[in-house]
């Protein structure tokens, strides 16, 4: 199924679309082979950014960018889920539609802070007329104890300030001393990306206090989805520059999720004081528009969009796309954001397998792998080299392979042998420098179309889209070394 999208039609009205045309995408998603177990996904047609991840009221809450009618950037809002415990997901519905004259063309990226007993959430309204110019709205409302959502008449920021364009968005707001903090994505006129942060006393009441100085380099032409957490005191900046140039940090992706550690935050002087260098925040091919946020409970947590924008998906042809990545905890060692899977996942768990070997030519890990729906746990010693081949057809023609090289420390995923290769233009092969000598441990979950391997206790995550054809669920490691993990098959998450 192809489709000629219109500006028009990206941009129809949601009452205008027939109810049976959503069922048959609902349908079409349901039946997909890449439909994920225990990942979210959309019901139908396209989700991006994660937004309002927060707790509140006894659960967690986390919305997406979704545009509902298709596999395209159109007329988008929030979708709503909760949860118990950051795996089994209960839909909420929408959350925010695109229904007022601030936010016409879209509900757009933004966060989610408990004030009193109501959930504030910050988004940005697109808007645009006649003539296609866009306008800028930083926009509120409140949801309250039973979920129920009212908008804020009045913008909390009525425009860009001046110096700067339209592509002003996604507010992140924060607690800060007795008040407030609104950080925001911004482009100067120079078309130079900038982070910009507000201050109140209210939420609903800011004043711009600068650019945010988190670095002396370019960050390209824009800034998306800036957020700011707190990691022992220390400020964790997680933002996505466009068009960055390549000598600053090195990125393969389209546009790369970045992070910024410093000592402190400094207000008065808008800073970020001592920042790392720019890392990449994942080193794998699809992910962007990572939020986080303190939680209640001490943890820092995130979860990321698994697909990135402008690029195209297998699953487009069936009429949905993109899913999120897994909740992960966030901590600092040796001043780099280490990224775990939150132990809730623990509860996805079925029966455990020992696997443990040692290495030689074509050998299963694991016999009759016959779901792409598991987590393994594997320690490859430290003169281990060889390739641990996800997604494989039996004879492996075609495979999803990650080459390990212990001695010269070194991993690297390669997905030119998958049968659907994809975005092939920004190459084929994601690679990650470890220490030398030393053994490697991967922690990996495989949903489906999706595989999140975390290296070294979460020094690095790989995130990336795979998208296998039937049978192409074995799982192979071969080469020299000794090998010892546990396997478990999972079971899938409540909203799947
Ligand atoms: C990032 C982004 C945000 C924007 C949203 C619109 O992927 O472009 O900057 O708010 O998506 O869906």
């Amino acid at each position: 199924m192809s489709t000629e999208w219109t500006t028009e039609m990206r941009y129809r009205p949601y009452h205008q679309w027939d109810e049976e045309t959503r069922q048959q995408l609902i349908t079409q998603q349901k039946q997909s082979p890449w439909h994920l177990s225990y990942h979210i996904q959309p019901n139908s047609g396209l989700l991006n950014d994660p937004n309002g991840f927060s707790y509140f009221n006894g659960r967690w809450h986390l919305f997406y960018q979704l545009y509902p009618f298709g596999p395209v950037h159109g007329l988008k809002s929030w979708y709503h889920l909760s949860s118990t415990n950051l795996v089994d997901w209960q839909e909420e519905e929408h959350g925010l539609l695109p229904d007022t004259p601030y936010d016409s063309h879209g509900v757009y990226s933004g966060t989610a802070i408990p004030v009193d007993d109501r959930l504030l959430l910050a988004y940005t309204g697109n808007v645009r007329d006649e003539e296609w110019t866009r306008y800028s709205y930083q926009l509120g409302a409140w949801m309250d104890q039973d979920n129920q959502i009212s908008k804020i008449e009045a913008p909390l920021i009525p425009a860009p300030p001046a110096g700067y364009t339209t592509h002003f968005r996604d507010p992140q707001v924060i607690a800060y001393e007795q008040g407030y903090l609104l950080i925001i994505g911004a482009q100067n006129e120079q078309e130079e990306g900038k982070v910009l942060v507000y201050q109140g006393p209210s939420v609903t009441d800011w004043t711009l206090i600068g650019e945010l100085n988190f670095t002396k380099d370019s960050m390209g032409f824009m800034v998306e989805c800036p957020n700011l957490v707190f990691i022992d005191q220390r400020p964790v900046l997680i933002f996505c520059p466009q068009g960055m140039d390549k000598t600053v940090a090195y990125y393969d992706n389209i546009y790369p999720n970045m992070v910024v550690i410093g000592d402190k935050l400094d207000v008065e002087n808008v800073a970020i004081t001592n920042p790392t260098p720019l890392q990449n925040l994942d080193a794998g091919f699809d992910v962007y528009a990572t939020q986080a946020f303190n939680a209640p409970d001490g943890r820092v947590l995130s979860v990321g969009w698994a697909g990135l924008p402008e690029l195209a998906y297998p699953t487009d042809a069936e009429g949905w796309a993109h899913c999120l990545t897994l909740v992960r905890e966030l901590s600092i060692k040796d001043n780099r954001l280490y990224q775990q899977p939150a132990i809730e996942h623990q509860e996805l768990r079925q029966e455990a397998l020992n696997v443990q070997g040692t290495l030689n030519k074509a050998q299963t890990v694991v016999q009759e792998n016959k779901e792409n729906c598991y987590e393994l746990s594997i320690r490859l010693s430290a003169n281990s080299q060889g390739t641990l081949s996800l997604f494989a057809d039996e004879q492996k023609n075609h495979c999803f392979a990650l080459h390990f090289d212990a001695k010269h420390g070194k991993i690297s995923l390669d997905r030119s042998q998958v049968s659907l290769p994809l975005n092939t233009e920004f190459g084929q092969t994601r690679t990650v420098a470890l220490p030398e000598n030393q053994a490697i441990d991967l922690h990996i979950f495989v949903d489906q179309s999706i595989c999140e391997i975390f290296v070294n206790d979460g020094q690095h995550v790989l995130t990336s889209r795979v998208f296998p054809q039937a049978g192409e669920t074995n799982l192979f490691i071969e080469g020299t070394g000794e090998y010892t993990g546990t396997y478990w098959k999972l079971r899938s998450s409540s909203q799947n």
